[in-house]
């Protein structure tokens, strides 16, 4: 099945990131040589995405559209010309990454989807994974040190989710779930009847968990590097990683 349209989820108030956080929204904070979201629209450009729809509060909507416009300086990757379109939505409270992806319900407009948390980075070409991509859900996998910050998943041998847990306290494996999602056309009514977490937010696992109960949530693992940009830590060295590594850019 092929998907072309992604939502993009770009907001939150960056409290970890204090201060440089209090003029611009955290992924509008540079990484080496672009802002965090550049790299975002790289990698879904580079993935065959050609409609984007990124959600974020209403103080920043006006810099990311300063900063993305409305795509045109991304080709489409099929070699067949057409645009790139990035449209916006807005996300008035940050209540959680379920509810983010809500506001893009009209958008999706009934197609299947892929979900990008934009402080995600990563270097894996997701074109394959979304060649392939069928029915159900998709989650990515790589290992961490420290499974207590994140999504936490248990796989079989053939990529089946067998558990999926938001930072558990005692996690059952070190596989952390990154922030990109597959999604099939039913993702937005598995988020119906859905109430706040403890930490009053409507969490994306919440919806991962009702397609691994239908059997339907799968797993691939990541094989490059994927950084997490939420802390000053991930942020200066991700910028080393990338200094290092640096990418040409044609445009
Ligand atoms: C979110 C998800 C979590 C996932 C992580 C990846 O966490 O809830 O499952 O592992 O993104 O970046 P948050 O960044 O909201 O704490």
């Amino acid at each position: 099945m092929k998907i072309r349209k992604a939502v993009v989820l770009a907001g939150g108030r960056g409290t970890r990131l204090y201060p440089l956080t209090l003029t611009t929204n955290k992924h509008l904070l540079p990484l080496y040589n672009k802002p965090v979201i550049w790299y975002v629209i790289d990698t879904l450009v580079n993935a065959g995405i050609d409609r984007i729809m990124l959600v974020t509060n209403p103080e920043h909507v006006g810099d990311f559209a300063r900063v993305l416009g409305s795509g045109e300086r991304w080709k489409p990757r099929n070699g067949k010309g057409g645009q790139i379109q990035i449209t916006y939505g807005i996300q008035n409270k940050p209540s959680g990454i379920a509810d983010g992806l809500y506001i893009a319900k009209d958008y999706v407009n009934g197609e299947p989807c892929l979900l990008y948390l934009g402080d995600n980075y990563i270097e894996d070409d997701l074109r394959p994974y979304i060649k392939s991509f069928k029915k159900g859900a998709t989650v990515f996998l790589k290992k961490v040190s420290d499974p207590e910050r994140f999504g936490i998943a248990t796989a079989d041998a053939s990529g089946n989710i067998l558990a999926i847990e938001e930072k558990p306290r005692n996690p059952k494996s070190n596989l952390a779930v990154v922030g990109i999602y597959l999604y099939d056309e039913t993702v937005f009514e598995k988020m119906l009847g859905q109430k706040p977490s403890a930490r009053g937010e409507y969490e994306i696992t919440y919806v991962n968990e009702k397609y691994r109960k239908e059997g339907k949530l799968r797993a691939e693992m990541l094989k490059k590097k994927w950084f997490d940009i939420g802390t000053f830590d991930s942020l200066a060295d991700i910028t080393h990683y990338l200094k290092k590594h640096s990418r040409k850019e044609k445009g």
